[in-house]
Order: C-alpha cells, then structure tokens, then sequence
C-alpha cells in the first residue's frame, strides 16, 4: 500500500521542481575578447548560466586571493578548481581575456603569474558552463582549453579523468599549494593513490588502488554522481561511489582532500526535502581508501610525518606525538614530531641507562622503522635491549618478539587490534623540555613528581605526617577554593575532571561547532589540550534545574563510576554559577539512527551486534552499578557508535537530574514519543522496565531498518 503512494509522491515532487529542465537548455553566457576581472575589484567573477558555479577571485586570506572556479550559491562557496601560480595573487590582480584571445592573469603591477596552455592558439571566447567547467573556445577548435580537462584536486559529475592524468591534494585545508597526495589513472589502466617525494614530484609507492590495471580506461563522475572505472568496451569495471542522492536535490563533488583521502561529498540544494535530513553542509558520501593510517610505504612518512602517528577518528585521521616528543611545527600537524629531550649519550651509552625510562602506549606501532629483531625473548629483555642501546628510540613487544626502532620513526599508526605494547623510551629528567604552551600542566606534573620523591625517600614519620597535610588540605579546601589556575583538576574520589567554563569555551573554540541539540542541551565539539590532544564532546544543559552544587556534584559522580565498553565515557564537567557543562568521549560514528535510517539497509551482522551492545550496556545500568541508573530515554539518536561500530549508549543519569524539573512542571513526560513506556501515563511508578520497553521498540526498528513512526511524508522519500 505504501510504496505506490511514495512512488506517485516522489513523481509530483519531481513535477514540482521547475527550474530542473530549464537550467540545462539555457544557452551558455559568452565572455567575450577584451574582458576582465579583478581580484577585489567590482567585478570579480564570471558566473555560469544558472550562477550554480562562478569563475573569479576568492579571497582566502587578507588581501590573498586564489583564482578558482566555486560552487557559488552555498555559503561556502567551496573552491573545485585554482589557477597554480607561483606566488599568491594579491588585491588588483586583472584577469583578462585580451583583445586578441590570451587569456591571462596578471599581478598589481603587470607581470604575467598564470596562463592556460593553449598549445598556442588564441581563443575566441569563453564560457563559465552549469557543469563546473570553465571553457575557452578556438576559432577552429570548439574546446581550447577546459578546466575538467586540467583538474586540481577535484572532479564534478560530467568529469572524466583519462589516462595519465592526476589529482594533487592541496597542502592543507586552508593552503591551496600542491600537497604530498596524489591520485592518478595510470596509462596500464590502474586508478592508484599514492605520496609523493614531497617536495618534489617523483611518485612513492601506491597505498591504495583499484588493480584495475589491463582493463581500466576512464575515471567517470556521472551525471547520477556515480564514480567507476569504465574498460574501453565501456562496461563499468570498479565502482568507487555509488549510492548518491538524484543530481537536483544535491550539489556533488569528489576530492582528494590534504589528509590523502579521496572523498564524496553531497550537499543538499535548497529546494530540496533532504535539508532537513542532512543539514546544510557537505556530508561524506563514501571514501577510499577505507583506513588511511595504514599506508606502510618503504620511503616517504607514511600517512602523518616522521616520528608521529596516526589514528583515525571521527572518519578522519589525526596525526599525534608520542609521549616525549612535540609537534616540529604546532601549526602544521603533518611535519612531524621531534624528539624533546637530549638523546642517549653514545660513547658510553651504559652509563647512562638509568637516565631513560619507557613510555608503554599500547595498539601503536611503526612498521618498517626496526633495525633490529629478537625472537623468543621476554619483556624485560626487551626493554634492557633497548635501554642499552643508544639507537633504540623506541622497541616493540608482541609475543616474545622484540623489535628495535630508530628515528625518524614512520609510518606510525595506532590500531586497537595490535596486540603488541610499543615502549617509547624518553629521559626520566625532562628538564631540557622546552616549556611551550604546556606550562601549566608541566608545573602540575612537577609538583606531583616532587611531592612522589619527597613521599618515596623519607622516613615513614615524615610520610604520615605529609599525607596527613595532604589530607587535611584537601578535606578543608578542596571544595572551596576555586581552581582557577590549576589545568584541569580532577574530581577526588574519581576519574572525573572538573572544568571551568572557560576552559571548555577554550576547548570547543567558543562552542562554535555543533554536532547536535537535543531538548534540554547543546553537544559541541572540542579538544582538550592534554599530552595528547583529545577530541570530546561537551554537553551544554540549557534547561538544569537550578540544584545545589552538592546534588549536582552527587549525580555526576554516580555517572562518572561507570565504566563499561558500551557507554559513552563522561570525562569531566563544569558546574560554575548557572553553567552546567558535561564532557564526553567523542565517538567517531555518529548516531544509531543516522547509521539505520539512511537509504541503503545496513547488514544484518551489525546490526545483531549493535543489539547486543545496548542489551549488555543497559544490563550493566539496571543490574551491575552501586546505584541503579535508569536511562529513560532510549532511543537510536541516544545510542553512538564507534570506530568499530560498538554500539555506546549515552547520556544515561541524566533523566534524575531533569525528573526534579518535571515534576514540578508536568508538563511532559521525560523521555520520546514513540518509546515512551506506558507507565508513565498511568501515574505508576517507574522502574528500569521503561527502558525495556523502549530497548523493545529499538529492537523493532533495528530489525526493519525503520523508525516506528514518521514525522512527515517528506522525511520517508529520501
Ligand atoms: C558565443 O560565441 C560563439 C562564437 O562567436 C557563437 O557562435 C555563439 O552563438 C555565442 N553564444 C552566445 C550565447 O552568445
Ligand atoms: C603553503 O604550504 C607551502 C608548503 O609547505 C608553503 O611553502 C607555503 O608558504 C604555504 N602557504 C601559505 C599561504 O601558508
Ligand atoms: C569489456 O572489457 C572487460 C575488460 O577488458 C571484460 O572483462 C568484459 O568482459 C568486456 N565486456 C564486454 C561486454 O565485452
Ligand atoms: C550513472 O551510472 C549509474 C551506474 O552505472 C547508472 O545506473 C546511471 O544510469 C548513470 N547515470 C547517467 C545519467 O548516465
Ligand atoms: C532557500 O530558498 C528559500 C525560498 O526559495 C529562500 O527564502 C532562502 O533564503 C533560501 N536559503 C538559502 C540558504 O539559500
Ligand atoms: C658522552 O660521554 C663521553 C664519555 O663519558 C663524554 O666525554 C662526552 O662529553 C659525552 N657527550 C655528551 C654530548 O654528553
């Protein structure tokens, strides 16, 4: 019954969208010999017939501009295309069709900085098309010179990439100059990605391709926004994305991107009902390859730079410092990290044996950076081995093999499924570490170590007598004082770090970006500065009640005492005059319902193990914390997943907090239409059962890939 009525929606829908078939049977608008533009100028821009896409100055810095081809009608106005020049264009750069049809750009004062290879032929007119494309047409060739032709690091449907030619990644996201990643169709037909020996242009080895060679031909970006490799029969012979939303509800691009992963990306048009789904934004449709971080290439430093890491999180990989070391350059992630402390001393490295210790990090390694490897030994070998020797920087144990590491260290990855511990070796006495922007934790760090020697070496007497103090001060001042100097103090008795406010705006950047909103709170996005900088998740509650500090306080170390592998992790928290603030563990994958009521059903496997998950983290909440917790409000937007689609539950303990609130309103019953438990409206009281009843609807929705109730027809037609 339903499906006739959704096609014959989805048909009238497309009837009703009146611009679609008119855009594309418009004439092109000519420009024609003697125009020009200028960066900063009045007229900065030649925009294409339906003003989708725009040819002109983008400023991307004061006074710097970047000669690009945009999508033009989002606030983004995301740059497909830039001219590689030389040098920055400055304001008052003219680019100019001459009168004689040289098409060329030109700095304040004059100079040439960039032109098209033309082969030499002058161009009689050209045009910005609907498609992306930029286009200068001959007198006797109708296509001179085209941007699809001469890609970037983008392509558009309708784009084709033929053999030999090459994407290069930008340097960064904000720094348009050629980067260290490259993806080409090889002329044996092979679609590769690889580095290159940056900065000059020879190629590293591949880490990832389609090993289509012998077959492959083209790369093709359909009008549907399909990509796939087609063989000279043109039957499709690798597909790369498919699955993408129709070409009038989403503006489409596909990119290899600074961090050397090739992405689809969607954003929804205006007209289209998917806003509401997908936001305004660009959204990632698919990428390749599918784990960045583990490229291991002989040469080059793999996916971060030398002596540094990589992990993937949040779909994106992130580049991070071992213990010990700190970034070369804190502005650019991708240099590399430096050692922070004086090497071991090698004329007599046994002398110093002692001044070296071992940072354990497990699930990292760096393949290929080992000079040397032990077979059949124990630990405590292992970390003599290295000790006493000048060269290890770092030696990784895994089941009795021993492996010795030397700088630079690449290809560093970390992977929660490698069962080895890799033993970072760094001074004991840190005193040449530079204090850069740490100072503060360093102080902390130092103290403690002062107060643990003082501990350690002195006479029992003196112990008791200093862990009296100790005691005394923190019985009568811990809760006083106000930590404001201090870097994020811990909560005692706990795990928990309590933050100021401050410290959290600082962290989430001015709680500028938002990953969700839900009734009574606001989640934010940020980082916290710690040894390794870690990305949370902050929960600002906007409708608390206004509950005594003590309550507060009692409620957050209830939550905090859990610890179970299907719960989200709450960090810390801030509770500051009327701010109340909770820090979470980022969780890479999204939500439960993002990951179910997309277009294609996602396995069944997963999604059995995703019930699992919830039934044993809610097990844990009813039957196994000191305090029974009712969650009372589960649901898939409540439910997270990770890196390896775990299923996490999140904000449990919250319901106590705000319950105060509703039964002095009663306005609404706490928890979300469609998995309300019917207790609450018969006025019993409430027992862990309503979060059974809600896991059951769940359980439903998890088994038909279906909510069980639609808010509008408009949201089921995706
Ligand atoms: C653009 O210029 C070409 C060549 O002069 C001409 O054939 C074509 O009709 C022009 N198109 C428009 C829309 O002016
Ligand atoms: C962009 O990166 C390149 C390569 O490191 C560097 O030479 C250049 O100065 C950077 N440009 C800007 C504007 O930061
Ligand atoms: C087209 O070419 C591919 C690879 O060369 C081959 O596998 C396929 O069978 C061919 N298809 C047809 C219809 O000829
Ligand atoms: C694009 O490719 C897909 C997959 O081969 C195909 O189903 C679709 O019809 C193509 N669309 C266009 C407009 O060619
Ligand atoms: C979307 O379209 C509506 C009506 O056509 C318009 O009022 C609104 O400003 C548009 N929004 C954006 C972001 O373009
Ligand atoms: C290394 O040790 C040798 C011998 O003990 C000493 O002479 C030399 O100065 C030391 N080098 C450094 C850099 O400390």
């Amino acid at each position: 019954m339903a499906f006739p009525l959704v096609h014959f929606l989805c048909i009238l829908l497309l009837l009703l969208i009146p611009h679609f078939s008119t855009a594309q049977s418009q004439p092109h608008k000519n420009i024609s010999l003697g125009e020009s533009l200028t960066a900063g100028g009045d007229e900065s821009s030649w925009d294409s017939p339906s003003g989708e896409f725009a040819f002109g100055f983008q400023q991307i810095d004061k006074g710097i501009f970047l000669l690009a081809i945009y999508f033009n009608k989002i606030p983004e106005k995301t740059i497909v295309w830039s001219a590689k020049t030389k040098n920055p264009v400055q304001r008052g750069s003219k680019l100019q069709l001459t009168g004689d049809g040289w098409l060329t750009l030109t700095d304040p004062i004059g100079n040439q900085i960039w032109k098209p290879d033309t082969t030499g032929a002058a161009a009689a007119y050209g045009a910005m098309l609907d498609a992306g494309n930029f286009v200068l047409a001959g007198w006797e060739y109708p296509r001179l010179w085209d941007s699809f032709d001469n890609p970037t690091d983008t392509i558009l449907p309708t784009q084709i990439l033929n053999w030999d030619s090459k994407l290069t990644a930008r340097y960064s996201d904000k720094n348009y100059s050629s980067g260290r990643f490259e993806l080409a169709l090889r002329s044996n037909g092979n679609l590769v990605l690889y580095t290159i020996a940056f900065p000059l242009e020879s190629a590293n080895s591949d880490y990832w391709s389609t090993e289509t060679a012998g077959s492959g031909f083209q790369l093709i970006f359909n009008q549907s926004g399909n990509i796939y490799i087609i063989a000279r029969n043109e039957s499709i012979i690798y597909m790369l994305s498919s699955d993408a939303g129709s070409e009038q509800d989403f503006y489409q691009r596909a990119i290899l991107e600074h961090d050397g992963v090739f992405r689809h990306y969607v954003y929804p048009k205006n007209t289209s009902s998917s806003i509401e789904r997908w936001g305004m934004q660009w959204f990632t449709l698919s990428f390749k390859p599918p784990n960045i971080c583990e490229i291991t290439q002989a040469t080059g430093s793999g996916a971060c730079g030398f002596n540094s890491y990589c992990r993937i999180g949040d779909q994106r990989p992130t580049c991070h410092c071992p213990r010990g070391y700190t970034f070369l350059d804190p502005n650019d992630f991708k240099k590399g990290c430096k050692q922070n402390f004086v090497s071991q001393n090698c004329s007599d490295p046994s002398l110093e044996v002692d001044l070296f210790m071992f940072d354990e990090m497990r699930y990292t390694d760096w393949p290929l950076s080992d000079y040397e490897h032990f077979q059949r030994v124990s630990e405590d070998w292992c970390r003599r081995a290295c000790l006493g020797d000048c060269f290890c920087a770092v030696a990784i144990f895994r089941n009795g093999d021993c492996w010795k590491k030397k700088i630079p260290l690449s290809n560093g990855k970390f992977n929660p499924s490698d069962s080895g511990i890799a033993l970072i070796k760094i001074r004991k006495d840190d005193s040449t570490l530079k204090p850069e922007d740490k100072d503060e934790e360093k102080k902390n760090r130092l103290t403690l170590v002062i107060v643990g020697s003082l501990l350690l070496s002195s006479s029992v007497f003196l112990n008791i007598v200093l862990l009296g103090g100790t005691f005394l001060l923190v019985f009568c001042f811990g809760y006083n004082v106000k930590k404001k100097n201090q870097m994020y103090s811990i909560m005692p008795g706990m795990n928990l770090q309590s933050f100021t406010y401050s410290e959290l705006e600082k962290a989430t950047n001015g709680f500028k970006e938002e990953l969700g909103r839900g009734a009574f709170a606001t989640v934010y996005k940020g980082i916290l500065a710690l040894e390794n900088p870690t990305f949370v998740a902050v929960k600002k509650l906007d409708n608390m009640v206004r509950e005594e500090e003590k309550e507060f306080r009692a409620e957050i170390s209830a939550i905090g005492q859990t610890n179970h592998k299907n719960l989200v992790k709450l960090l810390g928290f801030c509770s500051e005059e009327k701010h109340r603030l909770l820090v979470y563990e980022l969780i890479s994958n999204g939500s439960l319902a993002n990951f179910l009521f997309r277009k294609s059903r996602p396995n069944w496997y997963q999604r059995m193990q995703i019930v699992f998950g919830i039934a044993r983290g809610l097990f844990y909440l009813h039957e196994e914390c000191s305090s029974q917790i009712i969650h009372c409000d589960i649901k898939p937007q409540n439910i997270l997943l990770d890196d390896s689609l775990t299923a996490r539950i999140s904000d449990f303990g919250l319901a106590k907090m705000l319950m105060a609130d509703q039964t002095r309103t009663t306005t609404a019953i706490r928890g979300t239409k469609g998995y309300v438990a019917p207790e609450w409206f018969r006025n019993q009281p409430i027992t862990v059962k309503v979060d059974v009843y809600s896991f059951g609807i769940l359980l439903l929705e998890l088994i038909c890939c279906r909510k069980n109730f639609e808010q509008t027809w408009r949201t089921k037609i995706r």
